[in-house]
């Protein structure tokens, strides 16, 4: 077999045809219409984004749908849009003035409601603030907030003015936020004194207190009052949200700005090097958030839309704030953790507002599983009529406890491929026509052209694995990695030749008979197991399949005879956890888990060893670093950068079981 290939393993044949009661109701709801679309796509993709483009408000209509200088795209040249008025001013003509835009309950349960005239009255306000400490267009602007409204007002007021917001998820640390404001340059902060997560306050302003000293660029830091802390405030640097506010006038003239104006940058680490700074201009992208958000969420006026995903990530950017609000919709969002107070805070949450589509990632499903079904019996679930999942590729098991526990048969699955870079959703079931297999994102939306190739740029045939390629440019495309023309080529455009015009994903996947696409997780995570490249993703799905087993992550380890071998590290289910079983039992389980992977998908691969853990290291977003477990196979210790790492404690585990 050639090292190039990347063998796939999975045999998924399970298939769930579109559920009769939700396709009667569902837009697109016809093979038929659908079909049509994806020819209208591909017979000329950019007429086809511009009549999506034409759903939304421009000041002055573009000249030209794609200017195409690989690597470098223009969408929409010569149009003037501003995106704010798109998510807002554009809805306050109609019966959408008096509609929730957001519904958003406090961890403490305290509930807040804004409806579009209130949110525009608060961004306009916020809006003149910034221009009054004189924030311009085109500046940067770095928000270090936790999940309250106001973090979704700062977004909408810096695009309201043209200032690119910078958001910084309020899970990172002081030194990852001032990196990030030293990288962008950003010339104010908008952050809060603290933020409550998991009945704790997460104190934000020390945090940026210290990374405010080496960021000389940083003219103004507005404070929001959240937690009533004690807090150091910078006189002539640093200000008070509400009295800022207290004093700004609600109308804010809203300027057009052109189509490839930067609406932000938002940090995403790459597998090596320090974080890159991913750029996104406003006319392309808002246009691919807002159809992707109908298209796949099938969202109706009636809808009560849940994304569980922080601001700080590219999911809270396109699908709870830019995808949504343009469209007119209500979104509820959440200010706490997850298992707060209980594992069943969301089946509470989406009983209480009556959620109706709800949008969560894997890493979250499986530590509901893990917990076992009864916390979930007591809520009806009954408002859901859709499920949506994003972030890795969801293994087989969790996307049927998905289905059977929360969705009761009756919802719909999307599971969502894309990325930071890609802006809005590339690859995923339009939920009323297309059927699903459980660990499929199934297929490219229309407008989008994606493959599966070799590393020379050549198809991969039925059901071989390799590189996932999107093979034309799209709207809501990066627009480079931030301050660095040379890196935004090598990472994303230099692995095939210029002529080809294929965007490397950095993922594996193979296509199978139906066409359907199957992410096997970063190109990163691919082992080669004696001449085999796996998905470690795939033995980590055979794992969690067992129905002892909670969660799974794979990494190779050096072997002379295999090349690599299998290292898997395993968090049992509570259940067999307290069951405290005897070193004997244990080795015995060990056994029977390596035998159950050589069953499910075959001896090749085989985990050579299995380490039993009670945590995983992972970052904020819940992606599990296995660059930390493979250091911890390898040398037995960590010594690589551990800025992202959630908790720490899970490291302290590790240590533990190497010891066993
Ligand atoms: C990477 C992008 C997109 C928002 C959240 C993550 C993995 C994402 C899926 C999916 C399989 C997925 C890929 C991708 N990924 N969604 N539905 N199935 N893998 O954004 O941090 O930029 O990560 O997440 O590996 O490349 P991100």
């Amino acid at each position: 077999m050639s090292k190039d290939k990347i063998t796939s393993l999975s045999n998924e044949k399970r298939l769930f045809k579109p559920i009769a009661e939700f396709a009667k109701q569902a837009s697109p709801n016809s093979t038929k219409a659908l079909t049509l679309l994806y020819k209208k796509a591909k017979k000329n993709p950019v007429a086809f984004w511009e009549e999506q483009a034409r759903a939304l408000f421009w000041n002055q209509k573009w000249k030209k749908g794609l200017k195409w200088n690989y690597p470098h795209a223009q969408w929409f040249v010569g149009g003037k849009i501003n995106a704010s008025v798109n998510c807002l001013d554009r809805h306050l003509n109609s019966a959408n003035r008096n509609k929730a835009a957001l519904i958003w309950e406090a961890e403490s349960g305290e509930v807040q409601t804004f409806t579009y005239q209130q949110l525009s009255t608060e961004v306009n306000k916020l809006a003149n603030v910034l221009e009054n400490l004189g924030v311009q267009q085109g500046q940067i602007v770095t928000i270090y907030m936790g999940m309250v409204p106001e973090a979704v007002i700062a977004m909408l007021a810096c695009a309201r003015i043209g200032a690119a917001h910078n958001v910084v998820f309020g899970g990172f640390s002081s030194d990852a936020l001032r990196d990030r404001m030293v990288d962008s340059k950003s010339v104010c902060l908008i952050t809060q004194d603290g933020a409550f997560r998991k009945g704790h306050v997460v104190p934000l302003k020390e945090a940026a207190n210290h990374a405010l000293e080496a960021c000389k660029t940083v003219k103004s830091c507005i404070v929001l009052k959240r937690t009533g802390s004690a807090v150091v405030m910078k006189p002539g640097r640093d200000y008070w949200w509400s009295e800022l506010m207290s004093e700004a006038s609600s109308q804010n003239q809203a300027k057009a700005f052109d189509s490839e104006h930067p609406l932000f940058i938002l940090y995403t680490s790459g597998s090596t090097g320090k974080p890159k700074g991913i750029l996104h201009t406003t006319g392309g992208y808002l246009t691919q958030v807002a159809y992707s958000s109908k298209l796949v969420f099938d969202l109706k006026p009636s809808d009560l839309y849940f994304c569980t995903a922080d601001i700080g990530w590219i999911t809270g950017h396109s699908y709870v704030v830019y995808g949504l609000l343009c469209n007119a919709a209500t979104v509820l969002m959440y200010e706490g953790a997850p298992m707060h107070p209980g594992p069943d805070r969301f089946w509470e949450l989406i009983d209480k507002h009556k959620v109706t589509i709800f949008y969560t990632a894997p890493t979250a499903i499986r530590s509901f599983m893990r917990e076992g079904d009864s916390h979930i019996q007591k809520y009806q679930l009954s408002s859901l009529r859709l499920l949506g999942s994003v972030g890795e590729p969801i293994n087989p098991e969790a996307w049927i406890w998905y289905h059977n526990v929360i969705g009761k048969k009756r919802c719909p699955i999307v599971d969502t491929w894309w990325q930071t870079e890609t802006g809005s959703i590339l690859i995923s079931p339009i939920p009323g026509v297309i059927a699903t297999k459980p660990g499929s994102a199934t297929k490219p939306l229309p407008g989008i052209f994606a493959d599966v190739v070799e590393k020379s740029g050549k198809s991969c045939k039925t059901n071989q694995g390799g590189l996932l390629v999107i093979t034309h440019p799209w709207p809501s495309m990066l627009r480079g990695v931030y301050g660095d023309t040379k890196r935004y080529v090598e990472t994303y455009w230099s692995a095939f030749p210029k002529k080809l015009g294929f965007y490397l994903a950095g993922d594996g996947a193979r296509k199978d008979k139906d066409g359907y696409f199957w992410i096997m997780g970063r190109v990163d995570d691919v082992v080669n197991v004696a001449g085999h490249r796996i998905g470690t993703a795939e033995v980590e799905s055979a794992l969690v399949s067992n129905s002892k087993v909670a969660e799974a992550a794979v990494v190779g380890k050096n072997d002379p005879i295999k090349g690599t071998a299998l290292v898997a590290f395993v968090i049992l289910k509570t259940e067999f956890l307290k069951l405290k079983l005897s070193p004997q039992s244990l080795d015995s389980l060990k056994k029977e888990l390596i035998d159950w992977v050589g069953r499910e998908i075959g001896p090749i691969a085989k985990p050579d060893e299995i380490r039993f853990t009670e945590a995983l290291p992972k970052t904020r977003s819940g992606k599990i670093m296995r660059r930390l477990l493979r250091e911890v196979v390898a040398e037995g210790a960590i010594k690589g950068d551990t800025s992202t790492l959630e908790d720490f404690s899970a490291l302290e585990k590790l240590k533990q079981t190497e010891e066993d």
